[in-house]
């Protein structure tokens, strides 16, 4: 308990902040935020655009509009009522989570371990997982980042449903309609269950896998990146991994980054970038002595071909490994290499492709300026982010209409990384820094924004709902590092810091 005196000099502190920047925007901000909807939350933010839709001012958001008469719940946006292809029931507990080759930490498992189970399915197939809590106190959910899921099965607390109580069961449904290495994970008091455990990996393969002409000569494994307390881990274990592959053999390596940093991947042998965020690129070339730099929530599908003779090491988030090729020899080892100072760039990696939409002229445009001031949210003042210079809960609403081509300048001038992540949709990188790209379509759904980088990306509105777009270092997002993107004509019954005790981040 604080005592009255830190209470005080709380309060103190809380007031002299507030006079310094000035009253206004931080009314509301400076208040206990109590229960609230997200569809109060900020103002719109569109510039002018081409297809006839008109700029928002400041307070002007279609929130109002959204939750008028003949509004939709983001409860009815649902996949297609059919039988599942692939069904899983996901159990979370808390408690202690072992951690092979290290110690184990208190945490949440999935089934009885960290990662959980990892679920695989074909494209096309409908996935339906029944989410059971059995003892997560705070309540939890399961999040599909990446997947573009039906808004109702996103998995946010506090959006798109309640977090599950302890004894309580969700049921989450979509189609498996993109290729790719993807991931679970809570999204209840993100920034502690996220760190502690509760997630997966999920891996949607071509509906012909086996049917491809070169499937015999390849393999294809999941390398799961998690630091439990400290510890780096490979699929839960700290430990290296050994794949045994005949020379020539392409291996796919789904690196997945379930961590609060980026995670950098190298070898000693050439590799190719296959994938990002679960979009192939186009006409992948070889890298040789440079990094990859794999954001917060983000995925990279690696292929490495195994070596004549030996195994070769694939480095993986700094700590641990994975050898491929002859592993008979159970010392079959290849030396570390050094990390290359050198990192891919991936606005120019691949071969250009035309893509599915026209971002040339699009109908609204953002700015995401993530800045950095001292202030107070929710009671507790800090040195919290910025967005297009307000703070949460008055951050801007991205309120789009379905259909919209949609460009979003993002801005970091708060001198640290952000990796910006946007739920149900993907985007593409057209440019960085004023400078366009000029490979693949580098398609990603988490993107590391650096200090001091300007970005543009473009995407199509066409998966309706309310999404969250927030930086995946989870903290950050809890110091107000999080906005979202609205579809006019929806509106959702959840609220958060309510009874139900929802609490996203
Ligand atoms: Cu992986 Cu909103 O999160
Ligand atoms: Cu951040």
């Amino acid at each position: 308990m604080p005592s009255r005196r830190d209470l005080l000099r709380c309060a103190v502190v809380g007031v002299a902040v507030a006079t310094a920047l000035g009253a206004g925007a931080l009314a509301w901000s400076s208040t206990l935020l109590g229960e609230y909807s997200v569809m109060d939350m900020g103002s719109g933010d569109a510039h002018a655009g081409h297809g006839g839709h008109g700029a928002d001012g400041p307070g002007g958001h279609g929130a109002a509009e959204a939750s008028g008469p003949g509004a939709l719940s983001v409860t009815a946006l649902t996949a297609p009522d059919r039988p599942a292809d692939v069904r899983v029931e996901l159990v979370a507990r808390q408690g202690t989570v072992e951690v092979p080759g290290g110690r184990s930490i208190e945490g949440y498992t999935v089934n009885g371990t960290s990662p959980g189970p990892e679920i695989r399915a074909r494209q096309g197939d409908l996935v339906e997982v029944v989410f059971v809590n059995e003892s997560v106190a705070d309540g939890a959910t399961l999040h599909w980042h990446g997947i573009d899921v039906p808004n109702a099965a996103d998995g946010v607390a506090g959006i798109t449903q309640d977090a599950v109580p302890v004894g309580g069961r969700h049921v989450y449904r979509f189609e498996a309609r993109d290729v790719g290495t993807y991931w679970y994970h809570s999204h209840q008091v993100s920034h502690v269950q996220v760190e502690r455990g509760l997630l997966g990996a999920i891996v949607i393969e071509p509906a012909e896998a086996a049917a491809r002409p070169d499937a015999a000569r390849e393999l294809d494994r999941t390398a799961l990146l998690h630091i439990y307390g400290g510890q780096h881990t490979l699929n839960g274990r700290v430990a290296d991994e050994r794949v045994a592959a005949a020379p020539g053999t392409t291996v796919r390596v789904r690196v997945v980054n379930t961590d609060q940093g980026t995670a950098a991947v190298w070898a000693g042998v050439p590799f190719r970038v296959a994938a990002t965020d679960g979009h192939e690129v186009h006409e992948p070339g070889e890298v040789d002595g440079q990094r990859l730099l794999i954001p917060a929530g983000g995925r990279a599908d690696v292929t490495v071909v195994a070596p004549d003779r030996g195994v070769a090491r694939l480095h993986v988030g700094g700590a641990r490994s994975i050898l491929i090729g002859d592993v008979s020899d159970a010392e079959a080892s290849a030396p570390p290499v050094r990390q290359p100072a050198k990192t891919l760039d991936l606005l120019a990696y691949g071969a250009p492709a035309p893509l599915d939409f026209d971002p040339a002229e699009p109908d609204r445009s953002f700015d995401y300026v993530i800045a950095r001031r001292f202030g107070i949210i929710d009671g507790r003042p800090g040195n919290f982010w910025t967005i297009n210079g307000r703070m949460f809960p008055d951050v801007p609403m991205f309120a789009v209409t379905e259909g919209d081509v949609v460009v979003m300048h993002l801005r970091n001038d708060s001198g640290d990384v952000h990796p910006m992540h946007l739920h149900g949709h993907h985007v593409v990188v057209l440019s960085r820094d004023g400078i366009t790209a000029s490979g693949s379509p580098w398609v990603v759904d988490s993107l590391d924004v650096h200090p001091g980088e300007s970005y543009d990306i473009a995407f199509v509105a066409d998966n309706p709902g309310i999404w969250s777009d927030h930086c995946h270092t989870l903290p950050h997002a809890v110091d107000g590092l999080i906005a979202h993107v609205m579809y006019d004509g929806i509106t959702t019954p959840f609220t958060i810091n309510g009874e139900a005790g929802n609490r996203p981040e």
